[in-house]
């Protein structure tokens, strides 16, 4: 580890250039986020019964789901999703500029966030607002998180992917650790507005998917507008729609030269990464936090 490596309990902490904030525990971006919000998130923000939430840890399939969230609410029809940018059409609640946004959206409302339960709305359990949460194998999410973290300029650098994994594995990374949001989010399941999903099944199955969502949604789409939201919400499409691939994100916030957001958009990448002795490490810790869950994933 380097030794500049801050801890998260700092209050603000610097590795390269880039500060993070620390708010109760958890790592945050600087820019965008301030404790302000989270706090007025955590404790004031009013959840309303027909709001949907697409609930991640980061690099999990987010703007995946969200695009497909999109497209289903607007029964296949890509209008929205080709003429709005993804971080309008369901903003991260969280951030400084989603929650302004939230207080002026009518519902019904889409949100994403990548919150750890413990600081999402409090407000969230008193109502029948639905979240869907994703999950991913671990292992690609920290691949994902690796090469996002070369290219986005309010993240730090990666140092190598040894150390990146024993930040990723310790939870000293943004929105803090895999296993803690996992757990947290996972306590939900059986509630009827929770559901949960794998970016794995998503993309063995993506039509019988969207038949699921759509289900837990009570959205009645016919045939040719299902496979409206299979095509539209595909890697190929998604890469191709600059409302969804990022390319427009401002550049004092990524550098594209170093990488792109719609990456490879495959499950497994982690072979073509990870080390015999870093797998091997990595399901020791896993095996060892993730006890107690059970729940099987794919990827066990
Ligand atoms: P990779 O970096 O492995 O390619 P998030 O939206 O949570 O930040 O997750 C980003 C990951 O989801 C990236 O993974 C990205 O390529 C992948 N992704 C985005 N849209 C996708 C799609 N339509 N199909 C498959 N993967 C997709």
């Amino acid at each position: 580890m380097r030794s500049d490596q801050p801890g998260p309990s700092n209050s603000r902490s610097t590795m390269s250039s880039v500060e993070y904030l620390s708010h109760k525990g958890i790592l945050f971006p600087s820019m965008n986020y301030s404790v302000e919000t989270l706090l007025h998130v955590e404790n004031e923000f009013q959840i309303l019964d027909d709001d949907v939430f697409n609930v991640t840890f980061p690099k999990s399939g987010t703007n995946w789901m969200a695009e497909i969230l999109a497209l289903i609410s607007k029964k296949g029809d890509p209008t929205w999703t080709h003429s709005v940018s993804l971080w309008e059409r369901s903003p991260w609640i969280e951030a400084d500029y989603g929650l302004k946004m939230a207080l002026n959206m009518t519902p019904p409302r889409l949100f994403c966030s990548h919150l750890p339960f413990q600081l999402f709305p409090k407000s969230f359990l008193k109502t029948k607002a639905k979240v869907i949460y994703t999950l991913r194998n671990p292992k690609d999410v920290l691949v994902s998180f690796y090469h996002f973290s070369m290219m986005m300029k309010v993240l730090k650098t990666p140092g190598t992917l040894q150390e990146c994994l024993e930040e990723f594995l310790t939870g000293n990374v943004i929105y803090g650790s895999w296993f803690e949001h996992v757990k947290g989010w996972m306590e939900l399941k059986g509630r009827p507005n929770f559901f949960y999903i794998t970016y794995e099944e998503l993309r063995q199955d993506l039509r019988g998917c969207v038949e699921k969502i759509c289900r837990f949604l009570g959205k009645e789409l016919n045939s040719q507008q299902i496979d409206s939201v299979v095509e539209n919400a595909s890697f190929r499409k998604m890469k191709e729609n600059k409302m969804s691939n990022f390319s427009q994100l401002d550049e004092t916030m990524a550098d594209f030269k170093k990488g792109e957001f719609m990456r490879k958009g495959i499950s497994g990448d982690w072979k073509n990464h990870l080390t015999v002795a870093q797998n091997e490490y990595f399901d020791r810790v896993y095996r060892e936090k993730i006890q107690g869950m059970n729940i099987t994933f794919p990827w066990d």
